[in-house]
This record gives C-alpha cells, sequence and structure tokens, in this order.
C-alpha cells in the first residue's frame, strides 16, 4: 500500500505527533521529489518518492511501533464482541494487523506499545527477558517502610514462586478519614493483575493505576489520554536492545 497521506507518512516514520508533523510542513521543512510541500494531505509514494524533512531522507521501517496512552475502559485486545478496545483508538489505517504487547488491566492508564512485529513482541515478553517495567498507583491505605522491604524482598502472591525484587517508591499520603498512599513500583515481570495482587499481599488495595515507562519507553506526557504517536528510531533501537538482553 505504497500511497500514504504525508503527514501519516511523516508521523508514522517517527518525525513527531500528527500535529507537530503539521507544524514541519507548514515550515516549509518538507520536500517530495525536491519540492516543498506544505500540505498534510498532500499523498505521497512511499516506495518510489524522496521524502526529505530538515534535508534529511525519511523512510518507513518495515514494521510499525505506536505508543499509545491507553485510558480505562478499554480492553487490551485485537478485538471483542462486548467491549471496546485499544485498537479501537487508532484510525483506520494504522490499525492494521496491530497488536498490543502484554496487557494492562481494562481499569489502568498509561503506556501500551502496540505494534505489527511479533518477534519483538515475543521477545519483549518473554519471562527471561524481565523487561523493566514502572507503575505509578494510587492505594488505600499507608503504605509504609516496612512494605518497601517486603517488595524488595518478593512476595507470595499464590504463584509457584515469590515475585521477583521490586523497586517500591512512597511519593506521599494523605491521612484523611480514608488513607490515600501515591507510589511508584518497579517490576521485571508481568504476571495476571501482579502489581494488584502484590499490594493485596500486603493488606492493601489499588485504586488507580498507570504504567509510566516500560523498558527504553517512557510514556509521553504530551499524549492526551487515547492518543498515539508512532516511535521515534531511537525509541525502536533501544526497544530493539532491551529485547536482545
Ligand atoms: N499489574 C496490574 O495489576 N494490572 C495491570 O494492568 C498491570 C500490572
Amino acid at each position: 500500500m505504497p500511497a500514504m497521506r504525508l503527514d501519516r507518512f511523516l508521523a508514522n516514520a517517527g518525525c513527531g505527533t500528527r500535529s507537530e508533523v503539521k507544524q514541519l510542513l507548514k515550515k516549509g521543512m518538507v520536500t517530495v521529489n525536491h519540492a516543498v510541500i506544505r500540505l498534510p494531505e498532500y499523498k505521497v509514494n512511499t516506495d518510489m518518492d524522496s521524502i526529505l524533512c530538515n534535508g534529511k531522507e525519511i523512510r518507513l521501517s518495515g514494521c510499525r511501533y505506536f505508543l499509545l496512552n491507553k485510558p480505562a475502559g478499554y480492553l487490551s485486545a485485537t478485538e471483542d464482541r462486548r467491549q471496546p478496545v485499544v485498537l479501537d483508538l487508532l484510525s483506520g489505517e494504522d490499525r492494521k494487523n496491530l497488536f498490543p504487547v502484554g496487557r494492562l488491566d481494562v481499569d489502568t492508564e498509561g503506556l501500551l506499545l502496540l505494534t505489527d512485529d511479533g518477534v519483538l513482541a515475543h521477545e519483549l515478553l518473554s519471562p527471561r527477558k524481565h523487561v523493566e517495567k514502572t507503575y505509578y498507583a494510587e492505594i488505600e491505605g499507608i503504605v509504609t517502610g516496612e512494605d518497601v522491604i517486603r517488595f524488595r524482598e518478593g512476595l507470595d502472591i499464590g504463584e509457584k514462586k515469590k515475585t521477583l525484587p521490586a523497586k517500591l517508591v512512597l511519593l506521599d499520603h494523605d491521612a484523611q478519614a480514608i488513607p490515600h498512599s501515591r507510589i511508584e513500583l518497579t517490576i521485571h515481570e508481568g504476571k495476571f493483575h501482579q502489581v494488584k495482587r502484590m499490594f493485596e499481599a500486603v493488606g492493601k488495595r489499588v485504586v488507580y493505576l498507570k504504567r509510566i515507562s516500560m523498558g527504553n519507553l517512557k510514556l509521553d506526557e504530551t499524549l492526551q489520554k487515547g492518543e498515539y504517536r508512532s516511535l521515534t528510531a531511537e525509541e525502536i533501537e533501544g526497544l530493539k536492545r532491551n529485547a536482545e538482553k
């Protein structure tokens, strides 16, 4: 499918979000076959045209990689008969053959990688790779220094083995009628409902959960909930390095 809108081509190649790319076009920084093109909807032939941004040749890599800021209420799946799925948040052209790399619960928000690169997804999800994931969470109850130690030592969440050492960072808490704590937690596994089960193991309940990083990828705070962008070439390289480890 070589014909594509110029703004989509540039965004998919990692030059920026759709609105950043529109600014690049407006400023006359993009040429197609040596002519400056300012129209976002201009159709390019992705196989044949020579497309330069700021004088640098832009190409699409074979596979596609998107970072989504997942809102609550969407299943991490490609389709479902009853509930909206994360792919519903992508435009028709982008969603083809994509799938989410791993799962966030329906009520969890934040960083979700979507790709059509099955090899990379398999490597990133492999339990042997221990890809680091960090979550921001709000917890009912006061999370204590003792919890920090228990998370570091590993917890019994009803699996054969204890969880791997996890880094729990206390951000702050309000000691109101129903006390709440804000924390960040870094884990190296991806067991079903893992963060929620780890807090249950210390008698507390997660009331809000958001993934803020996975390996080298950080949740892009400029993305509103439900928005997504292509990964930059650097981010893709970093992910591939994570997967090789
Ligand atoms: N741990 C959970 O409990 N839920 C998620 O969505 C991700 C990690």
